[in-house]
């Protein structure tokens, strides 16, 4: 047989609750490394480009399919949990026209390898196996079925730890849940198995029995490190997996170049690339889809979800931003807030408590300290004095604020939204702007100022008096 021209199919399982996280939220759409947990597993299984991919789901099922956003599997509704065996039963039919292997992932055991299931694959193959499973030896193997094996140490049998005996439980080498299964064999193998058991459910491995009683080839692929087969199935199993997730996915970033002065509190999503020589700090969050440059420099307590970074943008301590693009040389911070929908020119500095969203930053401008710019448009050279408000909510709708290039708004300045600043405009400290200004004009509010000398002793005076 030619490894090469034999079909690859995949069937994930999705389906069940997972009554053990005590969650409202179906098992497989929990959050591990910012993405749903059976994503994992699906992603893993694409790589090995098979023919076709079925999804299993039940519980939650629209959520489930939701959180997938391509069109290259077939969902499959099982209706009823009634076991992992007649979950692969449902896909019976979506597989009637398929004459390969397949591959069986589970939904809840997300970090397995591509390069373990590749070697699963050539190992059934190349033994001509109907059935081949994956195994892994555990210190502590609870929870877990266990692998029963003969005198000869050849496969006998999958015992769920539920109905098996002390002795068996006993038993080191578990079931990880993962099959390569040839077509011929498993659907007319899972017509076979019945719900005799503890949980009166239908058992997957019990077609490890129903082979052998067929004198079929089984073969065995014992994973090397049993990390990638562990299964989730509580709230600590999760916290678990996602510190192995994230200890995988730093030491593939600092083996790419990049510095992680404590790894131990650095939070990578699986969605996020990192350039090189970007040195990042303690406590950094990168989230989502967020893709950081070369030779950045993130100091430390920084919360960056789907956040585009550019080369050379310093983001200084405790820095929050969601959903927007950051040119190269930009100095974000500390203490800024960007909220979702700011393009950042180049060499933008947002300094201290400046707050933006929607906002359009043309380069090179500055808005150093205590600010507001929501819904605005700022082009280039343009410097925001401290205390600067866009008033973009008058209670009803939201509107702009456009100022030009080399504009110079003074300090404690109001800009009433909508409202256009032309270029080289100069506003006055302490202004409120109401109305459009033209190139090049000044903006100020005509103010008779006033000192009355004496005034605070009078009032200290009189106040006391009051008092007696
Ligand atoms: C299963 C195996 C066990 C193995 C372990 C490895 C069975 C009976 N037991 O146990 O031998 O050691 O995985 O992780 O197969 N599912 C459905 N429909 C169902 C039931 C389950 O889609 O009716 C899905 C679940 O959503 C989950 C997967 O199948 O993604 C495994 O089910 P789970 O209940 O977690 O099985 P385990 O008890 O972990
Ligand atoms: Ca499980």
């Amino acid at each position: 047989m030619n490894p090469n021209v034999t079909d690859l199919g995949v069937i994930l399982l999705a389906a069940g609750q997972g009554t053990r996280m005590k969650s409202s939220l179906p098992k497989v759409l929990h959050p591990l490394g910012g993405k749903s947990l059976f994503l994992h597993a699906l992603g893993t299984a694409q790589r090995l480009e098979p023919k076709k991919v079925a999804v299993i789901i039940g519980h939650g099922a629209g959520a489930v399919a939701d959180a997938y956003d391509r069109n290259d599997v077939v969902w499959i509704t099982q209706e009823k949990q009634l076991g992992t065996g007649h979950a692969v039963l449902c896909a019976k039919d979506a597989f009637s026209d398929f004459s390969g292997d397949i591959l069986i992932l589970s939904g809840d055991v997300p970090l397995i390898k591509e390069q373990t299931l590749a070697a699963m694959i050539k190992t059934h193959r190349e033994s001509q196996a109907v059935l081949t499973l994956l195994t892994a030896c555990l210190e502590t193997p609870g929870g877990y079925g266990r692998i029963l094996r003969g005198v000869d140490g050849e496969i006998i049998g999958s015992v769920e730890e539920k109905d098996a005996t002390e002795a068996q439980k006993r038993i080191r080498e578990i079931n990880a849940g993962i099959y390569v299964v040839a077509v011929r064999f498993l659907f007319a193998a899972l017509a076979a198995v019945k719900n005799d058991n503890r949980q009166k459910e239908y058992y997957l491995p019990d077609i490890v029995a129903i082979g052998l009683a067929q004198r079929e080839k089984i073969e065995t692929v014992r994973v090397a490190d049993p990390c990638e087969m562990r299964g989730i199935n509580t709230r600590e199993e999760l916290a678990l997996m996602e510190k192995i997730l994230q200890e995988r996915i730093n030491r593939k970033w600092m083996d790419g170049g990049v510095t992680l002065k404590d790894p131990q509190t650095t939070y990578i999503d699986d969605g996020v690339t990192i350039g090189k020589d970007t040195v990042i700090g303690p406590n950094t969050h990168l989230l989502g889809d967020t893709v950081v440059g070369e030779r950045c420099r993130i100091d430390g307590s920084a919360y960056l979800t789907d956040v585009k970074i550019g080369d050379e943008v310093h983001v200084k301590f405790a820095v929050v931003a969601a959903s927007s693009r950051i040119e190269s040389g930009a100095i974000i911070g500390p203490f800024a807030h960007l909220r979702p929908g700011n393009s950042l020119g180049r060499n933008v500095h947002i300094g201290n408590f400046v707050e933006a969203k929607a906002a359009t930053i043309g380069e090179g401008t500055k808005a150093n300290h205590l600010t507001y710019l929501g819904d605005c448009t700022i082009g280039q050279g343009t410097n925001i004095g401290a205390g600067t408000i866009t008033c973009n909510y008058d209670g009803f709708k939201k509107y702009r604020t456009t100022i030009g290039d080399r504009v110079q708004v003074g300090s404690d300045t109001t800009l009433v939204a909508p409202i256009s600043l032309g270029d080289d405009v100069y506003v006055a400290t302490a202004t409120t702007v109401r109305q459009d200004v033209p190139p090049g004009a000044l903006v100020f509010n005509p103010r008779e100022e006033r000192v009355r000398e004496g005034w605070t002793e009078r009032k200290r005076k009189k106040m006391k008096e009051n008092n007696k």
